[in-house]
């Protein structure tokens, strides 16, 4: 857990209530429309929870522009609607940037999400692509579904905690949460503080399993990095799955073997890469069939296309030190190596009696979640 002194986590406590006290959520166009934002960051979306919030107050107007939209707010007018010390304390912490008299959102935003309050990266940008390093996607969401969905489990394992959002999102458990970024377990921690859930969550600095409880744990759960991308083009820590997509997701089977042997059950949301013939992932998920009882179930396919290109570019030039990448040059790596799908997909892993491989499609479980 990043260490915070009193003074700040008493602000950021403070922070939470101010969210609360304005009705944030309400004025962010309730879950529904954030859920639809998460999924695809439609300006059509955003329009909408602007013109929502054309009939509230202008102080709140303030705090939707400048926590939600990003927007520049002059300081008076911010300090108006956030206590100075308050301000003071989210600049410290990188989440608003002070410029020339003015407050700016400029990579994150303060997401209601299922009665929760997250800090985590804007899904949408104005003039430039995002450039925070930390990741909030729809899959996230689903695999909270997922785990609340789970029977008999009281506490759980997360490998890879990002902004916090599955573990905070699960409130019948108790959960220690991993992530190799330092930047993920200052931001998870902020969140823990904003949603007063100290008591139930915690997260943990280091590789997979560090901080896995000496006790064991019913439940281990993972939203790991999946995407394939050549050596000498990584894409960041969130999202680089190795060459073939599954580097980390490997390693992580191995390691979390014994536990699921002993009785812990593991969920883990992802995507595979592949053509119409079968991927890696199958391959990968058949030489564990005869130890484990293993659900792998289809939830979407979708063709890769040049924007998918583009985007793939775009977070290979973010990473530090790298060059400017090109789109063809995924795109040439992606058809050499007949990475023509992205199948996502969620995956169940459990000892059982009866153990072996079960592949399924568009689960009923999860319809509704996908075409909503
Ligand atoms: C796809 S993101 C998960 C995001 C998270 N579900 C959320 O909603 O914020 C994958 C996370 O795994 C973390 N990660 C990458 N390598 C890791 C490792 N070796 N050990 C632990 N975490 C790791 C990344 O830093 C990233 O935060």
């Amino acid at each position: 857990m990043a260490d915070f002194s009193l003074k700040i986590a008493d602000r950021i406590k403070d922070f939470g209530e101010l969210l609360r006290a304005a009705r944030f959520a309400e004025l962010c166009g309730g879950p529904s429309l954030i859920r639809q934002l998460v999924r695809a960051a439609e300006p059509t979306i955003l329009q909408e929870i602007w013109n929502r919030a054309s009939s509230s107050h202008a102080h709140q107007k303030s705090l939707l522009r400048l926590l939600f939209f990003g927007l520049q707010t002059p300081k008076r007018v911010a300090e108006r609607i956030i206590r100075p010390d308050i301000l003071s304390c989210l600049v410290e912490l990188g989440l608003l940037q002070e410029d020339n008299h003015c407050f700016q959102a400029v990579d994150h935003c303060v997401f209601p999400v299922d009665g929760l309050y997250l800090i985590g990266p804007r899904l949408f940008n104005y003039k430039a692509p995002p450039t925070c390093r930390l990741y909030f996607g729809y899959d996230s969401l689903l695999l909270a579904q997922a785990v609340r969905q789970e029977r008999n489990v009281h506490s759980a394992f997360e490998i890879g905690a990002g902004t916090g959002l599955v573990s905070l999102n699960c409130p019948a458990l108790r959960t220690v949460a991993s992530d190799i970024d330092p930047r993920a377990i200052q931001v998870a921690s902020v969140n823990i503080i904003l949603n007063q859930a100290q008591a139930r969550c915690s997260v943990i600095e280091g590789d997979l399993l560090a901080g896995f409880p000496a006790e064991g744990v019913d439940l281990i759960f993972s939203n790991p990095p999946y995407v394939p991308a050549p050596v000498d083009s990584p894409l960041p820590a969130y999202s680089w799955g190795g060459e073939d997509g599954l580097t980390f997701v490997k390693r992580m089977l191995d390691e979390v073997s014994t536990i699921i042997e002993r009785g812990a059950k593991c969920i883990l949301i992802l995507s595979a890469y592949g053509d119409e013939r079968g991927n890696p992932l199958e391959r990968l998920l058949a030489q564990f069939s005869n130890r484990f009882q293993i659900r792998l179930q289809y939830l979407n396919r979708t063709l890769i296309e040049q924007a998918d290109y583009e985007a793939l570019a775009h977070g290979a030039t973010m990473v530090e030190g790298g060059g400017a990448v090109t789109p063809t040059k995924f795109e040439e790596y992606y058809k050499k190596h007949r990475f023509l799908y992205k199948n996502d997909c969620i995956l169940h892993i459990r000892a059982a009696a009866r153990s072996g491989l079960n592949v399924s499609y568009h689960s009923d479980t999860f319809h509704d979640s996908l075409t909503c």
